[in-house]
């Protein structure tokens, strides 16, 4: 199989997390005989110095071109969110321009990990969930948006259409899994939620096999560390979903383990750790690279349909933590460099 993926380290420790991952592509390549073309290009905060835009059109173009796109991570310091353009500013413009409209973060911790996990063991043991986060619309992006020194306003809108696509994408990924749907919103106060727990009772009646429950956002965040084993597949929109995902991600003891991917209805997908650029140690050369592995996994499997090559990643990963190799944030001393080496030999 020959595939192009645009690749976009970013900034921080993006850069070293990609290049991991790339060590892991290349693998997969020689194993099993494929070809993947890789594009670089700038995004983030290294596009606004290189060329004065967090989003260069050129990075867009091959985006637009590409069979799927791994990123990296973007900001820091450097690059102040209050500027008129930001890496942060990139990040939504790449989500808004390819219509990434759904995001997938799986959320599950192996035996092996039970250590990692700051909750009891006998509460994380069998944690394996799939949170589904509407990516594209919501208080991120809603209009009227401003501020000025007295006074700032953000927006929050959803259609109807919106709501469904999101839901009916939750129903099915349940169906492959085992068919229990939590939906998060906050029906008591917002209009939004409102709309949103009812379009997800009306999409759930064609779905009668998939058991439907519903959470405020609030007791949400409490059963995630009270019961994390109960859950399957999560939906929400996007604000919700960006904060339940990094309270999820430390069930799995770190940031640094949790792949994501975002998929439009017809464009390429976007696979990517579902960290951020993690400034306070990019360049000491001791991130963990494991989420952004597994979200190569996620891309042979969901964009190019190659399973077996993402299992063979995927269980290469959990041998390697089996066998105890850690990265700093795992407890460990591991460099970057050594867990890959350590997962590529598991391949
Ligand atoms: N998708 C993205 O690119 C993305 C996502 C979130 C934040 N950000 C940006 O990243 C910058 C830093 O944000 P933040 O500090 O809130 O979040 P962060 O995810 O970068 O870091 C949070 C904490 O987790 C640790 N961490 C994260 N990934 C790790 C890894 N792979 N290995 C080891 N430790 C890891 C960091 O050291 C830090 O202590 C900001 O500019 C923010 O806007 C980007």
């Amino acid at each position: 199989m020959e595939k192009n993926i645009v690749c976009l380290p970013g900034d921080g420790i993006g850069t070293e997390v990609v290049e991991s991952a790339v060590a892991v592509i290349e693998k997969i390549e020689q194993k099993y005989g494929h070809k993947f073309n890789l594009i670089y290009k700038d995004f983030g905060g290294i596009a606004i110095d290189n060329h004065g835009n967090s989003f260069p059109q050129d990075t867009l173009d091959a985006c637009l071109k590409a069979d799927a796109i791994l990123l990296g991570a973007i900001g820091g310091p450097k690059w102040p969110t209050t500027a008129p353009d930001s890496p942060e500013r990139g990040l939504l413009a790449i989500r808004k321009s390819l219509n990434l409209n759904v995001n997938i973060r799986p959320v599950t911790v192996y035996d092996a990990q039970l250590h990692m996990s700051p909750l009891k063991e006998e509460i994380v043991k069998g944690t394996d969930f799939t949170i589904i986060r509407e990516l594209s619309s919501g208080l991120y992006f809603g209009q009227p948006k401003y501020r000025d020194n007295d006074r700032a306003v953000d927006t929050l809108a959803y259609s109807r259409e919106e709501i469904e696509n999101i839901l009916h994408f939750a129903f099915k990924l349940a169906r492959k899994r085992r068919s229990h749907v939590t939906s998060v919103d906050k029906a008591n106060i917002l209009d939004t939620s409102k709309l949103w727990r009812q379009i997800a009772e009306e999409v759930g009646a064609q779905y009668s096999d998939v058991k439907l429950d519903h959470l405020y956002v609030d007791a949400m965040a409490m059963e995630l560390m009270r019961r994390p084993a109960f859950f399957d597949v999560i939906v929400t929109e996007n604000m919700f979903g960006d904060i339940l995902s990094d309270e999820a991600s430390m069930l799995a003891g770190s940031l640094g383990m949790l792949p994501s991917a975002s998929h439009s209805i017809n464009g390429p997908s976007l696979y990517e750790p579902s960290h951020g650029s993690a400034p306070d140690i990019a360049g000491q050369k001791i991130a963990n690279p494991i989420a952004t592995i597994l979200s190569v996994a996620m891309m042979l499997d969901q964009s190019f349909d190659l399973t077996a090559e993402a299992k063979n990643i995927e269980e290469a990963v959990y041998k390697t933590i089996e066998q105890g190799v850690a990265t700093k944030d795992l407890g460990g001393n591991a460099t970057t460099t050594e867990m890959t080496e350590a997962i590529i030999s598991n391949i």
